[in-house]
């Protein structure tokens, strides 16, 4: 089989390659976008062993059509990704991630033989703040006031100041993303959906939670908790946790991340589905940095500053109920088995200054994102 990867090159793309069937022909279309990749300008050898690898803009796609033709199955993981930052450089994620996308579509639709399926990498940014009960009903759009946040009521709250439970996010829910990156997901699953559609191309919509493991760029300040903390406890340096440092995230081992991809690329009959991919549990941060510190054996010194993001949701966890009816049960790997294989792989990367994740940080305040509580 032949396997069209866009931003094959990235974190999860890497993963995605090894796991593939050692005899599918691969071809990789990436940038090497420096924010993700710094100063290399060539693919790793090991993907250069394994897979064509192009590098280009896929709002270029079109240029390498003849590449691509033939190809069964589109793995479409390229898009910019920092949620914050596309707050203040909209236009570029909006021309990098949906532009990008109708250019592969474009491309798709000039190939003599149409792939079968076609696999995009949405995001849990889709849901926004996600569905909440008050015990009755499904409720959305349950928005945190700025004037809430100020004065450090963290937790979502009805009318009457009573706070609401989160629920898992469901593929049913109601989508309404809180950030331009979690918009631009969202434009990639309608643009595709609706050309998918109209060319019976089997569509599969995974909307990842929060990837981390091995191989996830450390140098990109603007992606990746997980590697902020680790970097910050292993050097010794503070830590700054936002909030109260109880918000709750679904943390995932890319390497069941990779595998959903897999199976989904690989299975024999039609999916056309949108799909959670989490562990499908919430974690709060102290309990992430907790638990870093614990297999690094180094004091974590975190603060909890009460400055918050804008737009930032407080809850996410999905629900993988949908996962398990259509593919089989899901036994995703424990953060802190998943955290074990990631510290085995970091302490042999090169350290990331402190200062580069200071100044995203500055970015943010100067762009009016990154608020404090008053009092
Ligand atoms: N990592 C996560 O936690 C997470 C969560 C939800 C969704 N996702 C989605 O999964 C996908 C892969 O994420 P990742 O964590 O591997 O990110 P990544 O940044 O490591 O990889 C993305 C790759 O795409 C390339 N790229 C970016 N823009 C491009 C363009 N216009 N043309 C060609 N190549 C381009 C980059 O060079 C990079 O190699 C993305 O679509 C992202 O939105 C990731």
């Amino acid at each position: 089989m032949k396997f069209l990867i866009t931003g094959g090159a990235g974190f999860i793309g890497k993963w995605v390659v090894e796991k593939l069937p050692s005899d599918a022909e691969i071809v990789i279309v990436d940038s090497l976008d420096a924010q993700v990749h710094g100063s290399s300008i060539d693919f790793e050898p090991e993907l250069k062993s394994r897979a064509k690898c192009i590098k280009a803009d896929i709002q270029n796609i079109e240029l390498y059509t003849d590449l691509i033709e033939g190809t069964d199955v589109v793995i479409h993981l390229a898009s910019q990704t920092g949620t914050g930052q596309s707050m203040y450089e909209m236009s570029r994620y909006i021309q990098q991630n949906v532009n990008g996308t109708a250019k592969l579509l474009e491309l798709v639709s000039k190939l003599k033989r149409k792939p079968h399926r076609m696999i995009l990498s949405s995001s849990r940014a889709v849901y926004g703040d996600g569905a909440y009960t008050d015990g009755q009903k499904i409720l959305y759009s349950c928005k945190r006031r700025l004037e809430d946040l100020q004065n450090g009521v963290w937790e979502v709250c009805n009318d009457q100041n009573n706070i609401l439970k989160s629920l898992p996010m469901h593929e049913d829910h109601l989508t309404n993303p809180t950030s331009v990156y979690g918009l631009t997901k969202l434009w990639q699953e309608q643009l595709m959906q609706n050309y998918c559609e109209s060319q019976s191309i089997d569509l599969v919509s995974l909307r990842f939670q929060n990837v981390y493991g091995p191989k996830q760029e450390l140098s990109n300040p603007y992606t990746g908790i997980i590697g902020i903390f680790t970097n910050a406890i292993a050097q010794g340096n503070s830590l700054e946790l936002f909030e109260d440092g109880l918000v709750t995230r679904d943390f995932v081992f890319v390497g069941d991340v990779a595998d959903a991809v897999v199976e989904c690329a690989l299975y024999q009959a039609p999916l056309s589905s949108t799909i959670n991919v989490g562990m499908g549990q919430a974690v709060t941060l102290i309990d992430v940095v907790e638990t870093i510190s614990e297999i690094v054996g180094k004091p974590a010194n975190y603060t909890i500053s009460g400055r918050f993001r804008v737009g930032d949701v407080r809850h996410a966890i999905a629900d993988m109920s949908h996962y398990e009816a259509l593919l089989g049960s899901w036994s995703p790997t424990s953060l802190k088995d998943g955290l074990v294989q990631y510290l085995e792989w970091y302490l042999d990367q090169k350290p990331v200054s402190h200062e580069t994740l200071q100044a995203s940080f500055q970015e943010m305040e100067r762009t009016g994102l990154l608020l404090s509580k008053q009092g």
